[in-house]
């Protein structure tokens, strides 16, 4: 197995491009299944989940052709709508075939995703849906089969405990395409990303309204064709790099982000004194020179809330800044394996339930040791810790990473970072773990 070794305290300058948006990537591949024709799907990032997609879409039939590294050209002429257990346990993100499945064939056949490191993650919502639309659904030897012969359109109220569902208004919205009249989603999500899915939908022949707004309207059975997409910037790669520059005192102007990081995230920075400006065209420019941090109160929620996904990175943030900072997580209370490790490298976090309470310091500096990463939010937290802290971090898992971050050791060390990636057995061998314990 990989690991990571980084060797902190260096200030990060320059320029930095964040890749196509992985969440955005996968629900779009799943709509390829939509249409017959052919789709080109552009600035698509090169990740271990999204060639387990690939893989996926292979499996249920559909031609996959790498144009280059980021373009994909899919042809899904003839499918078989059903996802077994070894694909899906590998990246929950595939439970978005069902919707596609359902669309363009009356019929889904996708095996249940297991347990997730981050929470429950449960898929009530999607079934919920489904049920309102007409299917009939039941489970049978672990796999969701869902029938939907003669969906009809309807109004689907799709909230719930913790808000709107991502995954689930793409899976809804997707369905409810082969439905009989319109179907219209109220406490849909409006998270960039399925903007990108609809903007996509649409492009395929799809009448979608309502776009970026919490209720969709969608007029079902319409003929869809194939069509171009370019994937949207990833904003939480984005969001992390501002992180990276703040914590190394850095100077970094960061492209190739088509949405917006997000009000939230850029109304916290504000209030912690951060000077990061984002600009017209999607630049993002972090200067933190002669700047001094304060902690901050930061709850997540869906979008245009703060993201969950950079709850992890914040917290590293927060741990390095003078004051008590609160952060709250309201999407999955669950979610901060991260926090015991950034706490073994010297940090202050108290966990009391779904709150995490930071002793923040800037004077009391993380130290580098042994971390082990627990998905792939966590990971990227553990990193920003390496780059900041003194000595040598060695990171274990980081598969994790490799999940939703394209090139993200090349892409820091560019900007003046030094980590370098080994092999955990060739390690220990030639130097031998000790060295960061
Ligand atoms: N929920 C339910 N019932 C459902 C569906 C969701 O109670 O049927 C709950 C979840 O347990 C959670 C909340 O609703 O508490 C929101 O979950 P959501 O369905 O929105 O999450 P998701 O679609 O499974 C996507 C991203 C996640 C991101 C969340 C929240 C993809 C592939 N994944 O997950 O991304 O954290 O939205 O924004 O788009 C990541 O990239 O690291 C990641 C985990």
């Amino acid at each position: 197995m990989e690991i990571a070794r980084i060797i902190g305290g260096r200030e990060l300058h320059g320029e930095v491009f964040v890749s196509g948006s992985k969440n955005a990537s996968l629900p779009i591949l799943a709509a390829c299944l939509l249409t017959s024709e052919e789709c080109i799907v552009e600035n698509v990032p090169d990740l271990s989940d999204i060639r387990l997609m690939v893989d996926i879409l292979r499996n249920v039939g559909a031609i996959v052709e790498y144009v280059d590294a980021h373009t994909l050209r899919i042809c899904a002429a003839d499918i078989t709508p059903r996802a077994p257990y070894d694909a899906v346990k590998q990246m929950r993100a595939s439970v978005c075939l069902m919707g596609a499945f359902l669309g363009r064939m009356g019929h889904s056949s996708v095996s249940l995703p297991g347990g997730c490191v981050i929470g429950q993650r449960p898929i009530d919502l999607h079934i919920k849906g489904f049920k309102k639309l007409g299917c009939a659904v039941d489970i049978q030897n672990g796999y969701l089969e869902v029938k939907g012969g003669n969906m009809i359109g309807t109004h689907i109220f799709l909230g719930g405990r913790y808000g709107s569902t991502v995954t689930g208004t793409a899976n809804v919205l997707m369905a409810a395409l082969g439905a009989r009249g319109v179907t219209v989603i109220e406490s849909a999500a409006c998270e960039p990303e399925i903007i990108d899915l609809c903007l996509f939908l649409r492009k395929q022949g799809a009448a979608i309204g309502g776009i970026g707004t919490n209720t969709l309207t969608i007029v079902g059975q319409r003929k869809l064709h194939g069509c171009r997409h370019r994937i949207i910037g990833d904003r939480i790669e984005a969001g992390t790099f501002i992180c990276a520059g703040l914590m190394t005192k850095g100077c970094i102007t960061i492209r190739g982000n088509t949405p917006k990081v997000g009000g939230a995230v850029y109304d916290k920075l504000e209030e912690m004194g951060a000077n990061v400006k984002e600009f017209e065209d999607g630049t993002i420019v972090v200067d933190s020179k002669k700047q001094k941090l304060r902690s901050a109160e930061i709850i997540t929620l869906p979008y245009p809330g703060f993201p969950t996904d950079l709850q992890a990175q914040f917290c590293t943030l927060l741990s390095c800044i003078d004051g008590i900072s609160v952060v709250s997580e309201r999407i999955y209370p669950g979610r901060f394996m991260h926090i015991p490790e950034l706490n073994r490298m010297g940090a202050d976090i108290m966990l009391e339930e779904s709150h995490a309470i930071i002793h923040g310091s800037s004077k009391r500096k993380l130290t580098g040791t042994q971390l082990m990463a627990s998905d792939l939010r966590a990971s990227a937290a553990l990193y920003l810790a390496g780059l900041c802290a003194e000595n040598e971090t060695l990171i274990h898992r980081v598969y994790h990473l490799d999940r939703g971050y394209e090139q993200f050791e090349e892409k820091l060390c560019n900007l003046g970072a030094n980590i370098e990636r080994l092999q955990e057995a060739n390690l220990t061998k030639e130097e031998g773990l000790q060295r960061a314990s």
